[in-house]
């Protein structure tokens, strides 16, 4: 795939996200930011036995940190806790390519506050867990 065609993927993702607003009946709320620019991005998530039942967001930021979070709740849907956990960025650049590398902060905003979220969730036991104000 060229890159015009990865800049697509992106640009739809943004114009359309997916899983996109809140979730009622979430037991994890996950919301951070990028302080330089005040991207924001906030994740709802319902965990069930350790699973990631469903999963949304909001974001108010640039266009590939709004595509890369909508490109990880479809990642991280119907996933276990542990292997949302081991995720890493060279995983979601598989899916939206090289365009994104030389904004990496951006693409992996998400990554970073669902993954802190998810971290916390599991220091509490798997209780209910808001975690906000995560930085990048
Ligand atoms: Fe702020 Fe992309 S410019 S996250």
């Amino acid at each position: 795939m060229d890159s015009s065609a990865y800049t697509e993927i992106i640009l739809e993702l943004y114009r359309n996200p997916p899983n996109y607003g809140g979730l009622a009946g979430h037991n994890l709320k996950a919301t951070g930011g990028n302080p330089s620019c005040g991207d924001m991005v906030s994740f709802e998530a319902k965990i069930e036995d350790g699973k990631i039942s469903d999963v949304r967001f909001t974001a108010t930021g640039c266009a590939i940190s709004k595509a890369g979070s909508a490109m990880l709740t479809e990642m991280v849907k119907g996933k276990t806790v542990e292997d949302a956990l081991k995720l890493e960025g060279k995983d979601l650049f598989e899916n939206v390519g090289q365009v994104i590398h030389t904004r990496t902060k951006c693409a992996l905003l998400g990554l970073v506050v669902f993954k802190r979220g998810l971290e916390k969730f599991e220091e509490n036991d798997q209780e209910k867990t808001i975690v906000e104000g995560i930085k990048i």
